[in-house]
């Protein structure tokens, strides 16, 4: 995906948890968006006067419905500027761009039933993916984890829509999901869904393979965000620019800013889209993809510009 993006405008801000707003967006035109399935995201653009900021956000929306796309966005306090904007100055009536809905997080609707595990904001893909199993009659239920009760976002939807199968979890009341239990009691044939901190997805990939289930039945999800790092760089041999890479912008909104187009779709380290050649390098790079492997790592003849970064003053890469 490069550059192709869809206008629309805020036309509903709630702030569903201290940290949580849920924005609801509608198509400029008044028309209805493009169709979706459940776990798809979009990257939403936000151009400040100091930088373009490209963020990924699952839908949460029903898939059903195409006269709006809802998301929910959590105040990051390490943010680089892009949740901030979200919070700070978007309001309603305002416009942004998006891109058309990719989905990295599919339900694999062979499966006999459906376990989804989330974590804090990690909820928001699994609301689009419960509509989608309602509406096919599956069988499926909802573990949700949650600081306390005053961060459960979305909690009245689910009771209405899902009731029986949600199962809520406070950690400020010390309970906890029992991976393990949970994990070893499910019939054959399910599959299980995580999203949320990387220690609950670790946790939850662990438990379920320890218990036997096989790789193609554990699904999930976890985007990076691209790290803050020391400013640095790079060549663009192809291009034939020299790219600055400032402390708080990924390599991928440094190539971009400079007009080269990298082909992207979840900017998150996760969907491979972004890989890019590396031709020359004097010095380390700074891995942070879900993505290559380790024997790819140590190559160190590829890079993830979306998250990863570079160490050195000779970088060259084949863009
Ligand atoms: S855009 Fe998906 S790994 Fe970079």
């Amino acid at each position: 995906m490069t550059g192709q993006t869809l206008a629309v405008e805020v036309s509903a801000i709630e702030q569903v948890t201290p940290l949580i707003k849920h924005f609801t967006l509608r198509s400029v035109d008044g028309g209805p968006l493009p169709a979706f399935s459940g776990g798809s995201h979009i990257i939403v653009v936000m151009r400040t006067a100091r930088r373009t900021h490209r963020n990924p956000y699952s839908l949460l929306s029903s898939p059903a419905d195409l006269d709006s796309y809802e998301i929910g966005v959590r105040r990051m306090e390490e943010s680089r500027g892009g949740s901030h904007f979200m919070h700070d100055h978007l309001r309603v009536g305002g416009r942004l761009e998006i891109a058309h809905p990719v989905n990295l997080f599919a339900l694999d609707k062979r499966a006999r039933k459906h376990v989804l595990i989330a974590g804090g904001i990690g909820i928001t893909p699994f609301l689009a993916q419960l509509e989608d199993l309602a509406a096919d009659g599956a069988r499926y239920e909802l573990h949700y984890s949650v600081r306390s009760p005053e961060h459960a976002a979305f909690v009245e939807r689910l009771q209405t829509g899902h009731g029986g199968r949600v199962r809520m979890y406070h950690d400020s009341a010390g309970d906890c999901i029992d991976f393990e239990g949970l994990l070893a009691a499910q019939p054959l044939g399910t599959h299980v869904y995580v999203c949320g901190p990387k220690g609950m997805i670790d946790r939850v990939i662990g438990t379920a393979r320890a218990c036997g289930w096989s790789n193609s039945h554990i699904h999930w999800e976890q985007f990076s965000a691209p790290p803050a790092g020391d400013a640095f760089e790079v060549f663009l041999a192809r291009s034939q620019r020299s790219v600055n890479v400032l402390p708080d912008q990924s390599l991928l909104e440094a190539i971009e800013a400079a007009g080269v187009e990298v082909p992207y779709l979840c900017r998150g380290g996760v969907c491979g889209f972004c890989h890019t050649r590396v031709l020359e390098s004097d010095g380390e790079l700074l891995h942070h993809d879900h993505f290559l492997s380790d024997a790819e790592r140590s190559r160190g003849k590829s890079i993830m510009p979306c998250v990863s970064r570079a160490r050195g003053r000779h970088v060259v890469l084949d863009l």
